[in-house]
Parts: structure tokens; C-alpha cells; sequence
């Protein structure tokens, strides 16, 4: 950000602001395609696969991928682990025969994902006579997170909005994946599709041309006007992980964050998290208090702390501690200070 702001009102010598300038224009095609390559450096992406830089968030993923992979055979498995799962199951059912598969049990009073051989629909293999199978490695709001990659007889589409580049991932294993940018990419207002060669030619013929993975991949993302500055910024950003160590460096960091927090909220009785160790997030950490009358209190005194942004979506309640890579580890204890003492306080 802050280089950001340094060269806003002259970018590359041009004594014009980036977001100024042709998207077809040399220099903006060059960074373009440099941030494009930064972003395969750090996540070892195949040749075989494209990348894209679009707009309309995950949310437009939902549709686009059931129009661009139904066109031959309109039938798809879905991974049901929560509300995000859910919004793609909903989207994907305009376009096709979708099932839903509720991928989450209860055990010992904590949620967990089931094991791979539980995550067969009835009759028939997870994926057999489908298009892809559809799941979320991380649901942002419930914080449940598979510890696997589920085995499939299709193409696995992931939305990895709040799991891309926290870790290394192997790309080879998944069709398509696709990520908001808002999380550990840059500015909302981009999205990131990585999509695998052979699935480029089974779109349904009314997709809207901007939806079209095919369309955008013969004009390199600039069908219409890309996110200029969006994309401009998740550059620098790829140059910035890639300075502190690129992903390995992110998982060691994001690890030792997560079980930190994890430890804090198990020592205590005053604080609960309902995610069973083996499906908990490292991205999205929810947890309640023993009192939820306190709720109130705790989000004022956090807010004094200068720890902003710890209440839980409005769709499951409680806190929330969003750690993207964005989120040093001293912010991470810092959070755990003020709760130890909060618990003091009010426990
Ligand atoms: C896993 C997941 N999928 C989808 C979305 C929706 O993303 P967008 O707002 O970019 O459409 C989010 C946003 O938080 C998310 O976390």
C-alpha cells in the first residue's frame, strides 16, 4: 500500500497515476502480464492451466462455472460444508442437476468434515456421471477448513477465496479454482480464475460472453475493461510474498498464528470454538463467549485495544479473527493478550 501510494500520481516514470492509463496500453499490459507471472511463480501453476483476472467477486463464480462446465453434461456433486458451500449450490442449480452433499458431521459436540469415504452420494462415487464436483476448502464464516483434498471421478472446482495463497497448493490436483481477491490477493473488485485447459470447451452456448472462461482467455482477461488498479495492487502484492518467502514461508507463519489463538481459546472456559481440531481454519478463527451478554462489551474493549474487526458474521454470531497473510503474528498475540485479560476482567 504504501508503494501504492507513492507512485499514485506517477507510476512507472509516466507522471500519470496507473489507474489513468490504456489497459491496452504497453506499459499496463506489461505489469499485467508480470503480475500474471508473479502469481505463477508463487503458486507453481502448470502450463496447461490459464489465469484469469475478472470481475464479479466468487459470488459471479457460482454461475460462471456451471455455464462454462455444463454444457455437455449439465450434472454436478456439491461439497456442502456451510453458508458459502451453500450460495454455490443454490447458483449452480439454476444452470444444472446438482446435488447436495452435506459434507459435515457432528462429533463429540464439535463440527468436522466427513472422512473422503463418507462423501459419497447415495449409488455412485463422488463425481461419477458429473460435469465437476464443486466444494470450498475454507468456509470464511464458520471457519471449517478440510484438512484433505476430496478424491473425485470429475474435475474438483474450488472456491478458494480464503485459502489461496496462505499455503502451497498443488494446482494439478483441481480443474478450476477461483478466489475473490479480497482476502489475500489485494482489492476486492478482482477475481482470480485458474482453470486447466481441457475444461475450456464445454461452456452452455447462452453464456454471457464475459463469462465465457474461453472468450477471456484469447483476449488475455481484457474482453471488456479488466480491474485495472486491482490487479495493478494483487501485483505488488505477489511481489511482496514472494520477497517474504512466498508460500512455504506463509504457511509456517499462518500455522504458528492459528495455533496460537487455537491454544488460547482451549485453555479457557470462557472462550469456545465449535470446530473439531481436524477441520479448523487457519484463515478464519470464530469463537463465543461463555456469556453472550458480554459480546457487547468485548467488542468495545477489543475496538480500545486498537483490534478492529472481531465480530462474527451476522449469520452465525460471536467473533471472528479473520488472520490472513496480511495479519503479522504480534497481531495475532496482541489479540491474545487483550482476551487473557478481558477473561480476567469479566470471567
Ligand atoms: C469462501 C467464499 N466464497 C465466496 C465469497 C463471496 O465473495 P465475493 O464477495 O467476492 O463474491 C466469500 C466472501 O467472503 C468467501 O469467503
Amino acid at each position: 500500500m504504501l508503494q501504492a501510494q507513492q507512485e499514485l500520481l506517477n507510476w512507472n516514470n509516466m507522471q500519470i497515476s496507473v489507474m489513468e492509463i490504456s489497459h491496452r496500453s504497453p506499459e499496463y499490459i506489461e505489469m499485467a502480464a508480470q503480475a500474471e507471472q508473479d502469481l505463477r511463480d508463487l503458486m507453481a501453476i502448470p502450463d496447461n492451466y490459464h489465469v484469469l483476472f475478472l470481475q464479479g467477486g466468487a459470488t459471479m463464480q457460482f454461475a460462471s462455472v456451471p455455464l462454462n462446465l455444463m454444457g455437455k453434461c449439465a450434472k454436478a456433486d456439491y461439497l456442502n460444508t456451510g453458508h458459502w458451500s451453500e450460495k454455490a449450490v443454490a447458483e449452480g442449480g439454476k444452470y444444472g442437476q446438482v446435488t447436495d452433499i452435506n459434507a459435515l458431521y457432528s462429533v463429540d459436540g464439535k463440527v468436522d468434515i466427513r472422512p473422503l469415504e463418507q462423501l459419497q452420494p447415495q449409488g455412485r462415487r463422488l463425481g461419477e456421471g458429473c460435469a465437476y464436483v464443486h466444494y470450498t476448502p475454507n468456509e470464511t464464516i464458520e471457519g471449517i477448513e478440510y484438512s484433505f483434498i476430496p478424491e473425485a471421478q470429475a474435475p474438483l472446482v474450488a472456491d478458494m477465496s480464503s485459502t489461496i495463497l496462505s499455503r502451497p497448493i498443488d494446482v494439478s490436483q483441481f480443474g478450476i479454482i477461483y478466489a475473490g481477491a479480497q482476502k489475500n490477493i489485494g482489492p476486492s473488485g478482482l477475481t482470480v480464475v485458474i482453470v486447466r485447459d481441457d475444461l475450456v470447451n464445454q461452456v452452455q452456448p447462452s453464456a454471457p460472453s464475459l463469462l465465457q472462461y474461453r472468450a477471456q482467455i484469447e483476449r488475455d482477461s481484457m474482453l471488456n475493461t479488466p480491474p485495472t488498479f486491482g490487479w495493478y495492487l494483487a501485483g505488488l502484492v505477489f511481489k511482496w510474498l514472494k520477497k517474504q518467502g512466498g508460500v512455504e514461508a506463509f504457511a509456517t507463519l499462518n500455522q504458528k498464528k492459528a495455533d496460537v489463538l487455537y491454544q488460547c481459546i482451549d485453555a479457557s472456559d470462557f472462550y469456545h470454538n465449535p470446530v473439531a481440531t481436524s477441520a479448523r481454519s487457519w484463515m478464519n478463527i470464530p469463537f463465543t463467549l461463555a456469556n453472550p451478554e458480554l459480546d457487547k462489551r468485548f467488542l468495545e474493549k477489543s475496538r480500545e485495544a486498537g483490534l478492529l474487526a472481531l465480530k462474527g458474521h451476522r449469520a452465525v454470531g460471536g467473533m471472528r479473527a479473520s488472520i490472513y497473510n496480511a495479519m503479522p503474528y504480534e497481531g495475532v498475540v496482541a489479540l491474545v493478550e487483550f482476551m487473557k485479560e478481558f477473561e480476567k476482567n469479566y470471567g
